[in-house]
């Protein structure tokens, strides 16, 4: 299990004055430095955090696993090409959203993958990942594309309004990794976790691989700092950390 930090919101914070800081490429530096294994971005189709410029800069400063976080427009299916980050996790993608609401309806875009996506990306050396809610009938449509990996829409479990339907939840993501590990595929986990749910999360769901976290790690960062934050989430993490 390793840890990859989303530093979207650290380039939410520059935008809003239009400065240079904070800075998310020397945020970036701070996290793999604390232990981080990687980092992920979400360039968006309207830029609101992450720019172009951000996505070249990473590139070249990020030492660990670089997961690129998009739509698969065609415009991010060029950029993504040209970066070559090891790790390419695709996502639906709304206008009117705050942020990611839920995993691909694989039954939707399967064609469009079939025939467009997954293309684009063949000998590219870039690993693909999916995000997808934990269903059967995604995940077989996932398997057939020849997905690497799928990362499991967390986002549902994190905002349950009951334990009931956190441990529905819980049972569903437990199921949908077991799903992913038996096809051969990689299983990524994402979405609305911290630290308090992030324990529950792991000692219930297996096999997980990349643990991405953002939202409430960049927010815990402005009381704490980053260093402290990211080996704070690792000290959770760090009995499954190897496997
Ligand atoms: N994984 C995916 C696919 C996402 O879209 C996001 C949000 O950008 C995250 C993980 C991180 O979620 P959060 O910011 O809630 O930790």
């Amino acid at each position: 299990m390793q840890l990859l930090v989303n530093i979207d919101h650290v380039a939410t914070l520059r935008n809003a004055r239009g400065e240079g800081y904070p800075d998310p490429a020397e945020a970036a530096a701070v996290c793999e430095q604390a232990g981080a294994t990687g980092i992920v971005f979400h360039l968006r189709g309207d830029r609101r955090h992450i720019r172009d410029e951000d996505v070249y800069t990473l590139k070249k400063t990020v030492k660990g696993i670089l997961d690129f976080e998009m739509a698969a427009t065609d415009e991010m299916l060029a950029i993504c090409n040209e970066v070559k980050p090891q790790l390419c996790t695709l996502v639906p993608e709304g206008r009117e959203e705050l942020t990611t609401e839920g995993g691909l309806n694989m039954k939707t875009v399967f064609e469009d993958y079939k025939n467009r996506v997954f293309p684009a990306f063949k000998d590219s050396g870039i690993k693909l990942s999916l995000f997808l809610d934990p269903n059967p009938y995604d995940i077989e449509l996932a398997h057939r594309l020849g997905a690497d990996a799928i990362e499991l829409h967390t986002g549902t479990f994190a905002n349950a309004p009951t334990d009931e339907a956190q441990k529905n939840e819980l049972d569903r993501l437990k199921e949908g990794a077991e799903l992913i590990h038996e096809a051969g595929m990689i299983v990524n986990a994402g979405h609305g976790l911290n630290l308090d749910n992030l324990p529950l999360l792991i000692s219930h769901v297996p096999h997980l691989h990349d643990i991405s976290i953002g939202h409430a790690l960049v927010s815990k960062a402005l009381y704490w700092g980053l260093e402290k934050t990211v080996k704070e989430y690792l000290k959770i993490m760090k009995p499954l950390i190897s496997s």
